[in-house]
């Protein structure tokens, strides 16, 4: 793409995700508001969750030493006994969230060798690293490009930023790393730290989904894929709507490797139909 093109493109971008951004902001502050309580969850797990393994022997973080919470204490217990954890350091990942990706593209199979990959919330790394090695992103040609405000080490054939996502310029940034070129899948894992009131919860991830899925409209190419974390079985009525509108298919999976104790499903949408289907959607808004 021109540089002049890559430009515009940019900009428009930027524009329009600030706008949603800034709209998401107050519509989900007034939302939180009137909604306190009021809200119904429904789960649909279509996957069954791994079963333990019956002779397992659970390690535990034996004595809680002065000063650490109980909380870390179960965290740290259940880390040790978690054998996607154990997997993971085995295998190289930075994180047990590896797998979720890598068990979804098992049974999905949206990466393709050489698809264009955005990979929203990458921190540490282990959604990047399947990504990766599934489309054969190298060094002297990267496919996958990744963000996160939080510190990340290098990983092989991706390109980083450390941004948050809502920043203006973070969507122009990430397709000028891919050239300008079309995105094949945009995928979120995004997640703010949970605060433990669900509607508050619910109300912030709602707002990261909003705008990966506006993202993804923006930058898919024909056919490609948007893949992100929900909570609380589901998508926001209207969102799925809106994707049911740009996608073939769009379904909630629960991984394996997803806890089952968790609230967390995906949702993934395939077959995206197309910038055409996107501009006449939104002028019939
Ligand atoms: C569950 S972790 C992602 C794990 C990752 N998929 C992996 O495999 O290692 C969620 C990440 O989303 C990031 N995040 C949340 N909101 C973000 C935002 N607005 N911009 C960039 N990153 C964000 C957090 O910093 C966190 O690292």
């Amino acid at each position: 793409m021109a540089d002049g093109a890559r430009a515009r493109c940019g900009s428009g971008l930027a524009r329009r995700h600030s706008d949603l951004v800034d709209g998401c902001r107050s519509h989900h502050q007034a939302l939180l508001a009137l909604s306190e309580g009021s809200w119904q969850w429904s789960i649909a797990r279509l996957w069954a969750p791994a079963a333990a393994s019956p002779t397992r022997i659970l390690k535990s973080a034996s004595r809680r030493p002065k000063g650490r919470k109980v909380a870390s204490t179960k965290w740290l217990e259940r880390q040790l006994n978690d054998p996607y954890v154990a997997r993971a350091r085995s295998e190289g990942y930075r994180s047990r969230a590896a797998f979720k990706i890598k068990e979804m593209n098992e049974k999905q199979k949206f990466f393709k060798k050489g698809s264009r990959v955005v990979d929203l919330g990458a921190a540490p790394g282990g959604w990047s690293q399947v990504a990766a090695a599934a489309v054969g992103s190298t060094d002297a040609n990267p496919l996958v490009v990744g963000i996160d405000y939080l510190d990340m080490d290098p990983i092989p054939g991706v390109i980083l930023f450390k941004k948050d996502f809502t920043e203006d310029d973070a969507p122009g940034l990430l397709i000028e790393a891919l050239g300008g070129h079309k995105v094949d899948v945009v995928m979120s894992d995004m997640a703010w730290p949970t605060t433990g009131h669900r509607a508050t919860d619910h109300l912030r991830i709602v707002h990261l989904i909003e705008i990966a899925a506006d993202f993804a409209i923006q930058v898919l190419a024909p056919g490609g894929s948007f893949v992100a974390k929900v909570f609380q079985g589901g998508t926001e009525h209207e969102l799925l709507h809106m994707l049911k509108r740009h996608f073939n298919t769009t379904f909630h999976i629960k991984p394996p490797s997803s806890r089952k104790d968790s609230a967390e499903a995906y949702l993934v949408a395939k077959g995206f139909k197309g910038s055409n289907v996107a501009e006449n959607a939104e002028e019939e808004r």
